[in-house]
C-alpha cells in the first residue's frame, strides 16, 4: 500500500457514456502525498446530481465517471503532514476535493465557492488525473476535504448529510434563518428536501412541505414533523397560502415556474433554488418587486459548515430517512430516483458489495 514502485489501482462503478448506467471499472489512485488521506469507501449516498452528471444534462459529463459523493469510510493511511486523522477512523469525504487556497472564498472559509474548486468527479486533480468519486472501494483524498465525524453517529445515517444535508444548513446558516419561529417552505420532497424538514424544524420553523402530488403528504406530516402540506397543482391551497412563508429552499430538479412559489413568500422572503436546472427561469419582475422578494441559489457548503451541520444533527439528535441497497442495485437506484420512488435518499453500502462483478 502507498508503495513507490506499483501504481495503485481501485475499483468503482462508471458511466460509459450518456446512457448513465454504471459498470465495474478499475482505475489508477494517486500514492498517499504528504497531505493525503486513503480512505476505503463504506458508505455512498446517491444524490440527485449524481444523475444529472452521468447523463450528462449540463453537458459537461467526461467517461468513464464514477460518480458518488456522501462518502463515509475509514482511513487506512494518512500522509505526513496530516494530524487531524489516524488510520482506523471513520471520516467523511463529499463533493470537493480541492481549491486554490488563495482566493477570496478560500480564505474566508468558503472554498465552496472557489472558481478553481476541484470536484471529487468528473473533474481534472492537480496531478492532471481524472477524479473519480465515492462509488467505489477506495478514495484519495486530501486532508482538508475530509470531514471529521462525531462520536456515535451511524455511517450510514452520515452519507446523506454530506451533500444534501449541508446542502440546506449551509444557506440558512448564511441569510440568518435560524432563529426559531421562522416560517419555511421546502419545495420538492426529495433527498435534500427531507434533510430541509429535519433540519428547519429542528431549529424550531415552521415548515409547510410544497410536493407535486399529496403522495407524501402522511409521511411528510407524521414521520417528517413537517406542519403543512400543499399540492402545488391545488391553486385553492396555493391562494390561500399566499405570503406566508419567510423562505423556500426549491429543490425540483427540472425546468418549473417561479411564479406560484414567489407568491407564497411574505414581505423580504427568500426563494432559494437548489436544482441544477439546465434551462432558463422564468418570472414577471413585479412579483418580486412588491414584496422585495429575492431569488438566490446556494451551492453545497463549507467544509466549516459540514462539521458543524453534523455537530447540530448530533445534537438534535436526528435521523435521516433511508434506503440501504448493495452496488448491484445502483442502476435501478439511478432509475428509481429518477421516477421520484425512494423514502428519501439511497444510500449504498460499498464496503458489504462486491464490485468488480
Ligand atoms: N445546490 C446544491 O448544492 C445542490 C446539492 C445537492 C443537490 N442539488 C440539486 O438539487 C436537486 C434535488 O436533489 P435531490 O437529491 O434532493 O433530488 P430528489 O431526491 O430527486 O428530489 C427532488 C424532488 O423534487 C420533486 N420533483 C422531482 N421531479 C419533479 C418534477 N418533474 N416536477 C416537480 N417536482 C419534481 C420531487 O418531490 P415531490 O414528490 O415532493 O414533488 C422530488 O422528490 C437536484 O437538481 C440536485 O442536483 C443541488
Ligand atoms: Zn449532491
Ligand atoms: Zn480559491
Amino acid at each position: 500500500m502507498g508503495s513507490l514502485e506499483a501504481e495503485r489501482t481501485t475499483v468503482g462503478w462508471a458511466a460509459r457514456d450518456p446512457s448513465g448506467v454504471l459498470s465495474p471499472y478499475t482505475y489508477p489512485l494517486r500514492n498517499t502525498g504528504p497531505d493525503d488521506v486513503f480512505i476505503k469507501v463504506h458508505y455512498c449516498g446517491l444524490c440527485h446530481s449524481d444523475i444529472h452528471q452521468v447523463k450528462n444534462d449540463l453537458g459537461m459529463s467526461n467517461y468513464p465517471m464514477v460518480p458518488g459523493h456522501e462518502v463515509v469510510g475509514e482511513v487506512l493511511e494518512v500522509g505526513s503532514n496530516v494530524t487531524r486523522f489516524k488510520v482506523g477512523e471513520i471520516v467523511g469525504a463529499g463533493l470537493l476535493v480541492g481549491c486554490c487556497k488563495t482566493c477570496t472564498a478560500c480564505q474566508s472559509d468558503i472554498e465552496n465557492y472557489c472558481s478553481k474548486k476541484i470536484w471529487s468527479y468528473n473533474d481534472v486533480y492537480i496531478d492532471g488525473r481524472p477524479t473519480q468519486g465515492g462509488f467505489a472501494e477506495h478514495m484519495i483524498v486530501e486532508q482538508k476535504f475530509v470531514v471529521k465525524i462525531p462520536e456515535g453517529m451511524e455511517p450510514e445515517q452520515v452519507a446523506p448529510l454530506l451533500c444534501a444535508g449541508v446542502t440546506v444548513y449551509s444557506p440558512l446558516a448564511h441569510f440568518g434563518l435560524k432563529e426559531s419561529g421562522l416560517r419555511g417552505g421546502i419545495l420538492g420532497l426529495g433527498g435534500v428536501g427531507h434533510m430541509g424538514v429535519k433540519i428547519a424544524k429542528a431549529l424550531g420553523h415552521h415548515i409547510t412541505v410544497i410536493s407535486s402530488s399529496d403522495k407524501k403528504k402522511k409521511e411528510a406530516l407524521e414521520d417528517l414533523g413537517a406542519d403543512s402540506y400543499l399540492v402545488s397543482s391545488d391553486a385553492t391551497s396555493m391562494q390561500e397560502a399566499a405570503d406566508s412563508l419567510d423562505y423556500i429552499i426549491d429543490t425540483i430538479p427540472v425546468g418549473h415556474p417561479l411564479e406560484p412559489y414567489l407568491s407564497l413568500l411574505k414581505l423580504d422572503g427568500k426563494l432559494i433554488l437548489m436544482g441544477v436546472i439546465n434551462t432558463p427561469l422564468q418570472f414577471v419582475s413585479p412579483m418580486v418587486m412588491l414584496g422585495r422578494k429575492s431569488i438566490t441559489g446556494s451551492f453545497i457548503g463549507s467544509m466549516k459548515e459540514t462539521e458543524e451541520m453534523l455537530q447540530f444533527w448530533k445534537e438534535k439528535e436526528l435521523s435521516s430517512m433511508i434506503e440501504i441497497v448493495k452496488m448491484d442495485y445502483i442502476n435501478k437506484a439511478l432509475e428509481r430516483l429518477e421516477k421520484n420512488d425512494v423514502r428519501y435518499r439511497f444510500v449504498v453500502d460499498v464496503k458489504g458489495s462486491k464490485l468488480d462483478q
